[in-house]
């Protein structure tokens, strides 16, 4: 198949682990006989630098055009007081794109367990689950602002949901878990926030149209709890923008390194955008200690889910696993070898 991919490197890591992803999905076009053809376009701080804004009008366009996205890392102290920071892109490429839900599978290697934060014991126990994150509403997007009040100077940021921006993703949710162990845990705060009380509603809801997927639904204070105690209890975790943002990185901790994460944005047309969880590392940047595997990992969830080439992207999964598994990996996994290292060692695998 013939597909255009839109690379942004952006700030930090990004280029070299773009660059590592690039080179495996390079690897998988000749075996498999595909046309990728690679685009690239400023974002972040390095388009403050270049153009003087984080998030360029052709980098939108660009997106809108290509059949997918691959993105690197924004930010950095360099642009901590720009004023629009390059997180700014981020979020607005994601509203632009209509990209609503986050998926961020968090499985645990059997070659890392050593590196995950958890008790063996419950390491044992397996970890595979994903976090379905609402991407595009709640507070992230909601009214803010400076005001004077009684006590001074305040500020504010406001978190509110409507009824069809829960139920798409919550759909998508659903719709996973069918393909997995169907468990979906919606998570939330409905002893305390009215939205909470929405989603509960609106989740419930639509539950008769999966038959097959049991529905739970738990407190974030728990949740958080539960996934450090026992979470091979967890399959598809539906969560808001801001909870999701949390318990993804905690997700992280517990199968190893944030840097093997990867996720892919998916909304209302076929364009998804892919990215690893984890930010831009400035103190990284340059010197060959990325791990590659977040964005790889991203890379194969392209080939799946926006291109519909399952046998690319199990080969891609199965390469990195087997990696992995004859312990080649980047330090932060307990590893020796450098970024460029470590992807050739996955490429020669595919
Ligand atoms: C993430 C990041 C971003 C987010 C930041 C960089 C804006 O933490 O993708 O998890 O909060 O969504
Ligand atoms: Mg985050």
């Amino acid at each position: 198949m013939k597909a255009d991919i839109l690379l942004l490197p952006g700030d930090g890591i990004g280029p070299e682990i773009v660059a590592a992803a690039k080179a495996v999905l390079e690897g998988v076009a000749e075996k498999f006989g595909h046309d990728f053809r690679f685009e690239e376009a400023l974002i972040g701080g390095a388009a403050i630098d270049a153009v003087g804004s984080p998030l360029p009008e052709a980098t939108v366009r660009a997106a809108h055009t290509a059949d997918a996205v691959l993105l690197g890392a924004v930010g950095g102290e360099k642009w901590d007081h720009a004023p629009v920071r390059p997180e700014a892109a981020l979020l607005g490429i994601r509203k632009e794109l209509g990209l609503y839900a986050n998926l961020r599978p968090a499985k645990l290697f059997p070659s890392l367990k050593g590196a995950s934060a958890l008790r063996q014991d419950i390491a044992d126990r397996g970890i595979d689950l994903v976090t379905v994150r609402e991407l595009t509403g709640g507070i992230y997007f909601g009214e803010r602002g400076f005001r004077t009040g009684a006590m001074g100077r305040e500020a504010y940021d406001t978190e509110s949901y409507a009824e069809l921006e829960i139920e798409r993703v919550a759909r998508i949710a659903y719709e996973l878990a069918e393909k997995r162990r169907r468990k979906v845990c919606l998570v939330d705060k409905a002893n305390v926030l009215t939205t909470s009380g929405l989603w509960r509603k609106v989740v419930s809801d639509i539950a008769e149209d999966y038959p097959s997927v049991q529905l739970d639904m738990m407190y974030v204070d728990n949740a958080a709890m539960q996934l450090a105690l026992a979470p091979s209890q967890f399959d598809v975790l539906l969560t808001s923008n801001m909870f999701g943002d949390i318990l993804s990185d905690l997700t992280a901790a517990i199968v190893g390194s944030i840097g093997v994460m990867p996720s892919a944005s998916l909304g209302a047309t076929t364009v998804g955008m892919y990215e690893a969880i984890h930010g831009s590392a400035p103190t990284l940047a340059g010197l060959d200690k990325a791990d590659p595997v977040g964005t790889i990992l991203s890379a194969a969830m392209m080939l799946r889910l926006s291109f519909d080439l399952d046998e690319e992207a199990n080969t891609v999964e199965n390469a990195v696993e087997s990696a992995l598994a004859e312990g080649l990996g980047t330090a932060d996994i307990g590893g020796t070898l450098g970024t460029r290292a470590l992807t050739r060692e996955i490429a020669k695998r595919l």
